[in-house]
């Protein structure tokens, strides 16, 4: 989508930055939120009034359609600085055309191109401050879309906020993980939301997320709705599982989210040489190899860890461990991921995008 006209964003400085309050290094991940926010609004049939202006509360009324038919959806990207000062984001094209997919899902009007960049560039540009340089130390960036009408009838909203925040995070260490695979409760469904950032699909893993938590579990790999047989992604990461030396992962579908790690690993893999496929995983499948021992890893993708190594997985009231290995593909691919995200090699993708 374009803009017809061009719409001139108007800027809000806070008066007083709250940055030297803020213990850098021990930060809990999205707690902390940066000066200032974008927000703009749809309305008669356009988005309209691009602002940014300090961060701070929202006024909107109960009746506000996202409050009660959850038309909402988000995004998650990450800004890096490098030695010099650069800041820089990962593949941000991909998020917007990703918000924009989630958002035709839910009837909720797409956002523009310019006007995203326009609001990136400068809502980085006056909290650069924040994004704190060093491996690990990077700005969460949190575009998402509300439904705002004042009207309770179960129909898309004609009004919608959108809006961008930041919020500084350390390394994300997730330690290794014990995850369970699903056998009873679902994600996804065919024709359903499972490849939209729906703000419903995150809500409605909490519960049985608790439940794997109760039982020792940090995450629970999802399966195909109808057999519980297809290994698909997990709370907010897709899969990766090397069986000997080939890595397997899902294909995407309408059942999973099209992530960008998830993309990047299997573009690395190709480039650098390590075998990968794209294709159905089967529980069978990896339960067999862990038994046979050819089962060497396996690890989530996403933008919070980069990679989130698994040590050991449940299936059936079993629990398989993993080896410990020496040539992890897990380390390899972490190291190129964050090489290039941090401006410490050249980018042979040009997935690296220069803001400040
Ligand atoms: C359900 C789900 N799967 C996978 C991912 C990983 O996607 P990305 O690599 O774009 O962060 C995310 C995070 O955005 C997610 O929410």
């Amino acid at each position: 989508m374009s803009l017809t006209e061009p719409l001139s964003l108007k800027i809000e400085k806070s008066t007083a930055s709250r940055i030297n309050q803020i213990d850098f290094k021990n930060l809990v991940f999205g707690t902390v939120f940066t000066d200032h926010m974008f927000e703009c609004d749809f309305k008669n049939g356009a988005w309209q009034n691009p602002t940014i202006r300090p961060y701070g509360p929202l006024s909107i009324y109960p009746s506000a359609k996202v409050f009660h038919y959850g038309q909402a959806v988000f995004e998650g990207m990450k800004a890096y600085k490098d030695d010099k000062g650069g800041v820089f984001l990962f593949r941000p094209l991909e998020n917007l055309k990703r918000i924009n997919k989630s958002s035709k899902r839910l009837a909720i009007p797409e956002f523009p191109e310019e006007l995203f960049f326009e609001a990136m560039h400068q809502l980085l540009a006056l909290d650069k401050e924040w994004v704190q340089p060093g491996e690990g130390n990077s700005l969460y960036i949190r575009p998402f879309v509300i439904a705002t009408e004042n009207c309770v009838s179960a129909s898309p909203s004609t009004e919608y906020k959108f809006m961008i925040i930041l919020s500084p995070v350390n390394a994300y260490y997730s330690g290794k993980l014990k995850v369970l695979i699903a056998e009873k409760y679902s994600r996804a469904a065919d024709g359903g939301v499972g490849y939209a950032k729906a703000a419903g699909n995150y809500a409605a893993q909490f519960y049985p997320t608790n439940l794997a938590k109760e039982k020792g579990f940090q995450q629970v790999i999802w399966t195909d709705a109808n057999t519980h047989e297809s290994l698909e992604e997990a709370g907010t990461m897709n899969v990766f599982f090397r069986i000997n030396d080939t890595l397997v992962t899902a294909p995407t579908s309408d059942r999973i989210l099209d992530g960008v790690t998830r993309k990047s690993l299997v573009a690395i893999a190709e480039r650098i040489g390590i075998p990968v496929e794209v294709r159905r995983v089967t529980v069978s499948e990896i339960v067999n190899a862990a038994k046979k021992g050819e089962l060497k890893e396996i690890f989530g993708s996403g933008t919070a860890a980069v990679i989130s190594p698994v040590n050991a997985f449940s299936h059936q009231d079993t629990l398989y461990d993993l080896p410990e290995i020496s040539d992890s593909y897990a380390v390899r691919f972490k190291k190129e991921m964050l090489d290039i995200q941090y401006n410490r090699v050249e980018d042979p993708y040009g997935w690296r995008y220069r803001v400040v």
